[in-house]
């Protein structure tokens, strides 16, 4: 027989790079349970419990809040395709990899892009988003990434949310890496579009991107001259299936399955414990990486996320061999960089079910034997310590 009917058995990696990460027990069980069909009352009251849930999770009373049948990029193709008109003005607030894709997106969509563009492994600050929207007559939204996960930055959303509404413009937020790890608060912060996906701090598999729009944003796609060129992510045509029950494609049954799992395991755990969790991990985390006398890659500890780590790759190790060692010998796996920083940085994640002590001084140990593989002198040891510390102070 050909290899290629081999059964497949997947060798049991730790997932700490970018995302996916290791999706929870329970949630695994859940997307095993039996098919239902896409109308079945039963299953249409599965849907609506992830609507609640996700309502919980974001903190907003939203009523268009749902799991768009597409991966995090999706969802964005979907803020950006409804919000946008050929002709409309976007402020993208540029600081990585993911916001230059808004900007690819949204020039898709016909609209003129505007960037306002910050340091890599910084933080967007609306002292310059209100320089640039000032420049301009009527800006019809201003898009950002919360959680830069190309370079493990964090921007505060708030700030640039009164820029936009000071000026009439929607505030479009990517929460793919930050959506059930950090402080996210969609009412409170007056975010008007925002999306994210199922894998990274909801612990569920890639698939499904959670999203929600504002009764403001829903006025503006009330009022668009035309309909959206996309017929899959139209929004008000996708709220006949999710709310009205009609039909508009077949829903990924067994993804739904997992997010509700997921849901489930963010409301037993409480929004606030788990965002708490996942800042006391990190924290410890980046500590070891300083001990190890290694750099991280985002300067201002204020604009660190706990949850993905860019950490500096030394002169003299070979960031792909180390990378190597860990999946090959340690069975975990770290991400590279992304573009310019590719050989530079490896990203570590530390996102939902992954988020825990234990990960913590496995993924540290494993790098202290990676590193002194590569004859890179260390204080064998002291990572760990400085980890310790940090979670005996969280007591
Ligand atoms: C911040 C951010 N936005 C968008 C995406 C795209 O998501 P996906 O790869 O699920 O399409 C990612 C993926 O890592 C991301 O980190």
């Amino acid at each position: 027989m050909d290899s290629f009917t081999n059964e497949f058995n997947p060798p049991p990696r730790l997932l700490m790079g970018a995302g996916p990460s290791n999706i929870h027990p329970r949630v695994l069980s859940a997307m095993t349970t039996s098919l239902l069909g896409h109308m079945d009352p039963d299953f249409l009251q599965v849907l609506d419990d992830v609507q609640a849930m996700l309502r919980i999770a974001f903190k907003t009373s939203n009523e268009v809040t749902w799991p768009v049948s597409a991966t995090g990029t999706g969802g964005m193709e979907a803020a950006l395709v409804n919000v946008l008109e050929p002709g409309d003005t976007i402020l993208i607030c540029e600081n990585g990899y993911f916001a230059n894709r808004l900007g690819e997106i949204a020039l898709r969509c016909g609209a003129n892009v505007y960037k306002v563009q910050f340091e890599p492994g910084t933080a967007v600050t609306p002292e310059q988003v209100e320089a640039e929207i000032s420049k301009h007559d009527s800006v019809k939204a201003i898009a950002m990434v919360h959680a830069e996960t190309s370079t493990g930055a964090v921007s505060q959303i708030l700030p640039i949310a009164n820029v936009a509404h000071d000026h009439g413009a929607l505030l479009i937020v990517d929460a793919v890496t930050s959506f059930g790890g950090i402080e996210l608060r969609i009412d409170d912060w007056e975010v008007d579009v925002c999306y994210s996906g199922t894998q990274k701090c909801l612990a569920c598999p890639p698939g499904l991107s959670p999203i929600t729009f504002s009764p403001r944003a829903m006025q503006v796609l009330e009022n668009r001259n035309r309909p959206t060129h996309s017929f899959y992510f139209d929004m008000t045509q996708l709220r006949s299936y999710f709310q009205m029950r009609a039909y508009h494609h077949t829903a990924p049954i067994n993804q739904i399955y997992a997010l509700r799992e997921g849901l489930r395991l963010v409301v037993e755990e409480g929004i606030e414990n788990r965002w708490a969790r996942h800042q006391v991990v990190g924290k410890a985390f980046q500590a070891g990486i300083e001990a190890m006398g290694l750099g991280l890659y985002v300067k201002n500890p204020n604009d660190r996320l706990p949850n993905l780590t860019s950490v500096e790759v030394p002169d003299s190790v070979n960031a792909s061999s180390v990378r190597k060692f860990l999946l090959e010998e340690r069975n975990i796996e770290f991400s590279s960089g992304l573009g310019a920083v590719a050989e530079k940085v490896w990203r570590v994640g530390l996102m939902g079910y992954n988020a825990n002590p234990s990960n913590v001084f496995t993924a540290l140990s494993a790098l202290e034997d990676a590193l002194s593989n590569q004859s890179f002198e260390l204080p064998v040891g002291a990572s760990l310590a400085a980890a310790r510390r940090v979670f005996s102070e969280s007591n």
